[in-house]
């Protein structure tokens, strides 16, 4: 991987989400504020990413550079690092980006370059118009288009490391594919610190907890400096529940996904920040032991994830994904807890005393009861 980066899973916010192709420098800088005043930045978001639509032309030299919404990259990278903050920027491999915007295709060293002058510590690199090269030359030679395919979006992948690290800078590499082709067996031994696992995340209770739920079976492939990334947070969106909000932040964070927010923070309610400030969920998240979390038992609409953690303590999240509130039990030893344990309820704040063998709570629709084992 990229070195001595992302050793945690990469916390901070990312324009798509809710600005997408409309995010201005303005939209940015206030981010950047936001992040500051609302004591995110103490609870560790750090990165200020600018996602597709910053894009301009490049000039005779070849040299990428800005549309009008971004009128000089490099003061707002200063900006945003002036905050103590750090920089986050997106590219594609292919000749354009998924909005059709400028692409990095064979301008590979001259654009990483750019981003270092620019002081970027992050880059997110998305697959989108390089698919076509990808098929048409495997087109060309059916028989073997799978392998052909597999091998150009490696080789893809492999090209951006290669001029990142030329560069000297550190920056965060964050692959965007989508979760094809078994990413995660082969993301990190080309430099990869994170790749996105799964399709993209909208705000929906359905489209978060397909995505959520659907990661059991890849923790053996996350750890520090490398993570698989279930795409970016929805909560303070608007179009779910608070309910629904904790499911997704529990879930993520059992998962060590990136938490990186997608919401307009200059503009958050206090249950939004209630949500994406839970130092004790983001410590969750953010365990020095580098775990992610997996599936221990599921029956039906009911499942239970568990997050080994430092100090031999134990992540617990018991989710109910139906429409009417059930209870959940957790066995602690299908949690890799020892039999007689402390059970403290995270979301509740509140420590619930020692427990033998098992917890049962029950738990809302939609819902999650968090807990630490100890
Ligand atoms: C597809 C990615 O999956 C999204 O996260 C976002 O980066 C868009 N492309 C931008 O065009």
């Amino acid at each position: 991987a990229q070195q001595r980066v992302a050793l945690t899973p990469p916390m901070g916010w990312n324009s798509w989400n809710h600005f997408a192709g409309r995010v201005t420098d303005a939209d940015v800088r206030a981010a950047a504020d936001a992040i500051v005043s609302s004591g995110m930045k103490d609870a560790g978001y750090i990165y200020v990413n600018i996602d597709d639509t910053w894009e301009g032309k490049r000039d005779a030299s070849g040299v990428l550079h800005t549309n009008e919404k971004f009128p000089d990259m490099k003061a707002l990278g200063d900006y945003i690092h002036s905050k103590g903050l750090k920089f986050g920027i997106y590219s594609s491999p292919g000749p354009q980006t998924c909005a059709r915007f400028e692409g990095s295709y064979q301008h590979e060293e001259q654009d990483a370059k750019t981003w270092a002058e620019w002081g970027v510590d992050y880059i997110k690199y998305d697959l989108c118009s390089y698919r076509t090269i990808m098929r048409e030359a495997a087109a060309k030679d059916p028989a073997n288009g799978e392998k052909i395919q597999s091998d150009l979006m490696r080789q893809a992948y492999q090209k951006i490391s290669d001029a990142i690290r030329k560069t000297g800078r550190p920056m965060v590499l964050s692959l965007c594919q989508y979760g094809w082709d078994e990413v995660w067996t082969w993301a990190p031994s080309l430099g990869g610190n994170l790749w996105r696992s799964t399709g993209d995340i909208s705000d929906s209770y359905l489209s978060m907890s397909q995505i959520g739920f659907s990661q059991a079976g890849l923790s053996k492939y996350a750890g520090p400096g490398h993570w698989n990334d279930p795409d970016m947070l929805e909560v303070g969106n608007g179009r779910m529940t608070a309910e629904e909000y904790r499911t997704h932040m529990s879930l993520w964070s059992l998962l060590a996904a990136p938490l990186l927010a997608g919401n307009d923070l200059s503009k958050m309610s206090d249950e939004t920040k209630s949500i994406l400030l839970n130092k004790e969920v983001i410590a969750i998240d953010q365990d020095s032991l580098g775990k992610q979390g997996d599936r221990v038992w599921g029956k039906g609409a009911l499942e239970v994830w568990a997050k080994p953690l430092s100090n031999g303590k134990v992540a617990v999240g018991l989710f109910n994904r139906s429409l009417e509130a059930a209870p959940v039990s957790v066995r602690f030893a299908d949690a890799g807890a020892k039999s007689s344990a402390k059970v403290r309820d995270v979301w509740a704040g509140k420590d619930l005393g020692t427990k033998q063998g098992s917890y049962t709570a029950n738990v809302a629709a939609h819902g999650v009861v968090l807990l630490i084992l100890e």
